[in-house]
């Protein structure tokens, strides 16, 4: 049901969204241990989410009798200079891969695969969503400059309400 180009691109998003899964577990980890837990908690809960992305591309190549391939995943990156880049350093993950989603939305349009691009909406929208949270991080950490612990302090609140 999906061309042969539909499923490189798809496992390769896979690739991908498994990749973003990793570099947020390094994130956390890093939070973690300069005792930053509510950021941690907010970029493990990101690595279930992009885990849960990856798995969902995954079992749609399965139901449109698609052939899944795995990758090798990228090493993560895991020193930052700041808290706000290694924050803005996931923004720029979420923009990545809000391009990446939009390829596939190109392809799939080129090839009036309806079926596809149905299924890539939900993408479309969670990317809006993630990055619009991310930025919402990015303007937070800014705010509190070199005050780390206010930007703990509001992390947890802020994210709830996005
Ligand atoms: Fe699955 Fe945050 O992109």
């Amino acid at each position: 049901m999906i061309s042969d180009a539909m499923n490189a691109l798809l496992n390769e998003q896979v690739t991908h969204e498994f990749g973003a899964s990793q570099a947020y577990l390094a994130m956390a980890c890093k939070f973690d241990q300069m005792a930053l837990k509510n950021l941690a908690s907010y970029f493990r809960k990101q690595t279930e989410e992009e885990r849960g992305h990856a798995l969902k591309l995954l079992d749609y190549v399965l139901e449109v009798g698609g052939r899944v391939t795995l990758k090798a995943i990228p090493a993560p990156q895991h020193e930052f200079p700041t808290v706000k880049a290694a924050i803005e350093a996931a923004l720029a993950h979420e923009n990545r891969v809000t391009q990446q989603i939009h390829e596939l939305v190109v392809l799939a349009e080129k090839e009036k695969d309806f079926a596809t691009r149905s299924f890539l909406q939900w993408f479309v929208d969670e990317q809006v969503e993630e990055v619009s949270s991310m930025s919402h991080l990015v303007q937070l950490a800014e705010l509190a400059g070199p005050n780390l612990l206010q930007l703990e302090a509001v992390v947890v609140r802020a994210t709830e309400n996005d």
